[in-house]
């Protein structure tokens, strides 16, 4: 169908029907759902009718090639213009074959793979009839009591847009009407979430204007440069006004200035949540608000259906506003090809064949390796194949490694470390014992694991969060390991065998009582499906560590935020002609991080050439190349991320310490060297300045390159 004919269809349709197409409901509300019961209770509380219901325009959170055709089909014979809905669900790192969380996948700063895992995700989700995904999500994080960290890439601007971009690329292919096995993408949340105040969900964002651009926007821009086609609302507020109603970054930034012509989904429920933020005084001012800043589809709440007709009647809003979101949806249906095909991509068969596939699970654990961050190891990784190993902790068994937002994976058919392991070693090397629950311990639970441990030649403890302590609305204060571990940890450390703590997570965790306590430590993150393999792979040097963080650790709760690229304040610690007492600092813990974003340790070593320049100015026309070789110098074949950073020294407004601006991920045999060049071009040194341009500024320069933010070695050159 042509865009006129979209059009002609648009003309057609009724006010009511084209209000009702904006709306979005959740599966139980369709006939052909197969959870018919939970029906009445929610179509009560939103108020709405059955008309209501067969003219809206998409489903939430159905999944299913069978139940899909079924709604599907029972829509069709309702519709009175023979509309297709649209499902859209939430396949955020995987459908039934789960990769890590995202937070992890920025670890391996490895695009291929994160687009080959999204590609995976899309196949398995788009057979089982799902035309759209709620991903990516690339908000930026740096509070780790927040617990959707765990679906973000992380800290940096730079970083996150190339995983959004890769993410994006892999949902939705090249063209979505001929690869029916791909998804439409919906980047989330705009904007800003991330910022949330104290790190705590929902809560309020204030940003200045600058800080936005610059660091948050990125990488939604990326997601939408690479073509994706929606973009959800967040939550919070932003300059003040929450962001389902905020005219200037929807109609304003969104839009005119990112220029997206796609659907605009709320959050679930965020329309009518202008009523508690403060901003609207009941759902009628709510709706408009929304609709004025350009909301197509309202989730889940029932504002729309309610009082925009009500609105255009009484003069308050001009019908074009529904017609061009109506539109919108439209155009999407077309794309998708869902006027030609409504049940496109679902197929039961093809559910069989690949949901779960051998090769869809082979990628699954390699990229769970290529997350895992080794973070301390003191001579005691690899283990060896004839050590005794005691596996302790409330980990050890428990296929609760999926992390939040894996709705479809089965804890029951993921890898457990305890399977992983068993398929490296004999079963009379390993000795079990739970150790404790993971918020509670017993003494009997103690006294058995201390028994094992005596037994063993070296002591893996598996310890973690469930994955409710992270995730929507898992946000925490105290960011320890439960006490019941530490305790775990404390008594095994008596034990005087080397420790060795697995770590199964879904935000960097304050590290204190066990990082000085365990030998080595190896972040695990939740790593999914295959997650007991690909740590078993690491474990026993099957594969060499090769995660490097994408968030900082924090040393403790009260550094909170803490990230790499801050600014350096008019009395930074350690300048030459410091202070003792004087300077930007704690006096009872250090500025720095625990571990620093980047950071991430190997079986191997490898050595840093001196950086080259090929020239030591740099001027709009002629960019400049940074080299510099990197040797694996110890006795293993090993991966290294190869970064670069870049300090401006002086500029209108602030400048970070560093900031990231370019990396490479290279494997280097025993012995082997590479040269790595980066090209730095003008470009790359803009900034957002005093008022709001976007510009560079000549003067002095510093690119460092390194292995992580902190260790790293600069050469200085000019910019004209
Ligand atoms: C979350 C979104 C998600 C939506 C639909 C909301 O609560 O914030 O990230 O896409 O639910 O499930």
């Amino acid at each position: 169908m042509e865009d006129n004919k979209l059009v002609y269809l648009l003309n057609k349709m009724t006010l009511d029907e084209k209000i009702a197409q904006l709306l979005q409901l959740a599966t139980p509300f369709f006939k052909g759902a197969k959870d018919q019961g939970e029906i009445t209770g929610p179509m009560q509380s939103l108020n709405i009718s059955e008309e209501i219901v067969e003219n809206s325009g998409s489903v939430l959170g159905a999944s299913g090639a069978s139940e899909i055709k079924s709604i599907q089909k029972a829509h069709l014979e309702t519709n009175r213009l023979g509309i297709p809905l649209l499902f859209m669900s939430d396949v955020v790192h995987g459908y039934e074959t789960i990769f890590p969380v995202p937070l992890a996948i920025g670890c391996s700063w490895d695009l291929e793979l994160a687009e080959e895992s999204s590609k995976i995700a899309a196949i398995e989700a788009a057979v089982s009839g799902i035309h759209v995904t709620f991903a990516p999500m690339v908000d930026l994080v740096r509070d780790p009591r927040w617990g959707r960290v765990m679906e973000s890439t992380g800290e940096d601007p730079y970083l996150n847009s190339e995983f959004a971009r890769a993410f994006v690329r892999g949902f939705q292919g090249k063209d979505l009407r001929s690869e029916t096995e791909r998804v439409a993408a919906c980047v989330k949340h705009f904007a800003a979430y991330g910022a949330a105040e104290g790190g705590r969900d929902y809560n309020t964002v204030d940003l200045s204007e600058r800080e936005l651009r610059e660091n948050y926007l990125p990488a939604y821009k990326a997601a939408l440069d690479e073509g994706c086609e929606m973009v959800m609302t967040a939550f919070n507020t932003v300059f003040g006004v929450p962001a389902t109603g905020n005219k200037k970054l929807m109609r304003q930034m969104l839009r005119d200035e990112m220029q997206f012509n796609g659907v605009l989904i709320s959050d679930w429920g965020a329309v009518k949540e202008m009523i508690p933020h403060g901003v609207a005084e009941n759902e009628k001012e709510a709706a408009l608000k929304a609709i004025t800043a350009g909301v197509d589809i309202e989730m889940m709440t029932a504002t729309y259906v309610h009082h925009l007709k009500e609105l255009v009647q009484e003069g308050k809003m001009n019908e074009s506003l529904i017609d061009e979101a109506v539109l919108r949806i439209l155009i999407l249906k077309e794309k998708l090809g869902l006027f030609e095909n409504p049940y496109r991509g679902a197929d039961e068969e093809r559910e069989k064949e690949v949901i779960m596939s051998e090769s869809h699970r082979a990628v699954a654990r390699e990229l769970a390796t290529k997350s895992a961050v080794l973070l301390k190891n003191d001579n005691v990784l690899p283990l060896q194949s004839d050590q005794k190993i005691a596996l302790i902790g409330p980990f050890g068994e428990s296929g609760d490694i999926l992390g939040p937002w894996s709705w479809k994976g089965s804890k029951q058919a993921a890898v457990t470390l305890k399977q992983g392991m068993l398929s490296q070693i004999k079963e009379e090397q390993l000795l079990l014992s739970k150790g404790s629950d993971v918020e509670t311990i017993t003494d009997e639970q103690l006294t058995e694991a201390k028994k094992i441990g005596e037994a063993s030649d070296v002591i893996v403890l598996a310890l973690g969060e469930h994955s409710d302590m992270s995730g929507e609305a898992g946000c925490r204060a105290d960011i320890r390991l439960p006490k019941a571990q530490l305790k775990l940890l404390s008594h095994m450390k008596e034990l005087q065998k080397p420790i060795v703590v697995v770590l199964f997570n879904g935000r960097p965790l304050d590290l204190h009582g066990v990082v000085d306590e365990a030998d080595a430590v190896l972040e695990a993150w939740f790593p999914g499906t295959e997650g007991g393999s690909a740590i078993a792979d690491l474990l026993f040097g099957e594969v060499n560590p090769s995660g490097r963080l994408s968030m900082s650790f924090p040393y403790s709760v009260g550094q909170i935020p803490v990230y790499y690229n801050h600014f350096n304040t008019g009395r930074p610690k350690g300048a030459v002609d410091a202070q003792e007492r004087y300077v930007s600092q704690y006096l009872d813990i250090p500025n720095a991080p625990r571990f620093p974003f980047g950071y991430g340790m190997s079986y191997t070593h490898f050595a840093y050439s001196e950086p080259k320049l090929s020239c030591h100015t740099l001027t709009a026309d002629s960019p400049i190349t940074i080299t510099v070789t990197v040797r694996n110098t110890g006795d293993r074949a090993g991966e290294e991320v190869v970064q670069l950073y870049v300090r401006d020294w002086s500029g209108e407004v602030v400048r970070p310490l560093k900031e990231l601006k370019g990396f490479s991920k290279i494997a280097l045999e025993a012995g082997e060297s590479k040269e790595v060049t980066f090209t730095l071009s003008e470009d790359q040194l803009r900034y957002y300045d005093t008022d709001l341009s976007y510009a560079s500024d000549a003067g002095s320069f510093t690119a460092f390159v390194g292995s992580n933010s902190r260790d790293v070695v600069g050469v200085t050159f000019t910019l004209e």
